[in-house]
């Protein structure tokens, strides 16, 4: 019998330790590559909750407000848009607020306007701009003046800085079923909760019932309020946020999306409020419409050409981009979908050495390693995707729960660039602790509960460049 151990000059401890280096070294290759989670989600239909829930109540008075929501209405975080609807009459545009260590009252004044889609008219939609706030102060502010008063508050950021700690949290593709609501609740309940929430886009689902009923546009907005009245959301599009339905004439584009949720898009030169960016802390974000044209030489380009190049590393090091179609994906549903934009837009990412790439589109969620495909061209069919380490981490979260269920069915084998990947539904936090270095963590909806699935550290691709796997 051959007797591996009968090497002459090497001893059987020897053999041992060899034999220990190749499996540690073969774990440590096979870790290179990607993990799909073993978690298995118990299968049963996203069903959208009725309209007597008691999350989209009405709140009760006269004329009262309802669907608040606030999110960021200048660059850098010192000013907030506040927006309500209300049904009874158009009521005050007048919006009060205070700061908490003061008795006064400032007063701004917004606007009101109503939109039509086929044969529903909206409330009456108001946005205020709060100007001038002071950082890292908490406000009270009332809206529904002279009729039924309500009282919300929100926190403005801190200044801007490059080792200002902040923490985003991290949702999409939410809708309105009742895994929506567990989504929703668990953010709410993280110990970690985000001080604002980078949304991906698709937010009510409208347009999955008749004729886009705008209906559901107010259920998700009253649905929303307890989060989004508290702590800005920014917002990007969704293709369920298009609303195109030519056979009810209905054929300008985002129309429910942009008269409900305006973004501060002039602040950052952009001409359309699909596309924008702000500064919070010490992260500059960028917001990319996936449904908008982005081709050379498009507004869309052009803008985010002329962007990039204001983003100062010493002064905000974290630099994410937020987008609905993901540009890598390693599941069947909306598999190469976002192609077109990552043919365009990735080599800016990798220059410019993006920290991460949001998006959701896919109702699942992965984590890339960091990789570019940037050496593609038609002639060299280099098509692979290489690990790069001036890539970003690509991470798609469309996983809030919306009525058109999970993804189920990946790709396989899964791909090097895939990192990690689970069918389920849930939200994720990104901690920003400094310049170097940003805590991530995903939590799947798991029985009602939220179970933390994954988490990692990243560090920074200006500061810290290291490779993290
Ligand atoms: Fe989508």
């Amino acid at each position: 019998m051959y007797k591996m151990w009968a090497v002459p000059g090497i001893s059987s401890s020897s053999w041992s330790f060899l034999l220990v280096l190749c499996l540690v070294l073969k774990i440590s290759v096979l870790s290179r590559g990607g993990i799909t989670s073993s978690y298995v989600r118990k299968l049963q239909k996203s069903v959208d909750m009725p309209l007597d829930s008691d999350v989209f109540r009405v709140p009760p008075g006269y004329n009262a407000p309802q669907q608040v929501h606030i999110t960021q209405g200048d660059l850098v975080g010192k000013a907030v848009i506040v927006s309500w609807v209300t049904t009874d009459e158009p009521g005050s545009n007048t919006v009060l607020y205070w700061s908490e260590n003061s008795k006064l009252k400032l007063k701004a004044e917004g606007t009101v306007l109503r939109y039509k889609f086929y044969t529903y008219t909206s409330g009456y939609i108001h946005n205020c701009t709060l100007e001038n706030l002071k950082f890292n102060t908490k406000y009270y502010y009332q809206v529904g003046i002279g009729n039924t008063t309500r009282t919300f508050w929100f926190t403005t950021p801190p200044e801007i800085g490059p080792d200002v700690p902040y923490t985003f949290g991290l949702i999409g593709d939410l809708g309105q079923t009742y895994d929506s609501n567990m989504t929703l609740t668990h953010y709410e309940q993280n110990p970690a909760k985000g001080q604002a929430v980078l949304y991906v886009g698709d937010l009510s689902y409208a347009d999955k019932y008749p004729n886009h009923d705008n209906e559901r546009w107010d259920t998700w907005g009253r649905f929303m309020e307890r989060s989004v009245a508290y702590q800005p959301w920014f917002w990007s599009a969704g293709n369920h946020d298009i609303d195109f339905a030519p056979e009810i004439d209905e054929t300008d584009l985002f129309k429910p999306y942009t008269n409900r949720y305006p973004t501060p898009n002039q602040a950052s030169n952009s001409s359309s409020p699909l596309y924008y960016a702000i500064k919070r802390a010490s992260a500059y974000v960028i917001v990319l419409s996936s449904y908008t044209a982005c081709g050379k030489f498009t507004p869309q380009y052009i803008w985010l050409d002329n962007e990039l190049k204001k983003v100062n590393r010493s002064e905000t090091p974290w630099l994410i981009v937020i987008m609905h179609a993901p540009l890598y994906n390693s599941y069947e549903a909306h598999f190469m979908e976002g192609e077109t934009m990552r043919v365009v837009f990735e080599p800016f990412f990798v220059e410019n050495k993006v920290d991460f790439v949001f998006a959701g589109h896919l109702h699942a969620y992965e984590r890339s390693h960091r990789i570019s495909n940037i050496n593609y061209e038609i002639v060299n069919k280099d098509c692979t995707p290489v690990r790069n380490q001036s890539s970003p981490v690509y991470i798609i979260f469309g996983d809030g729960g919306n009525i058109e269920g999970l993804n189920l069915d990946m790709r396989e084998p899964q791909p090097d660039h895939s990192a990690f990947r689970e069918a389920s539904f849930g939200h994720a936090i990104l901690e920003i602790k400094n310049r170097t270095h940003a805590y991530y963590h995903w939590h799947r909806n798991q029985d009602g509960y939220a179970v933390k699935a994954e988490s990692k550290w990243f560090y920074n691709r200006y500061w810290h460049p290291v490779d993290e796997d």
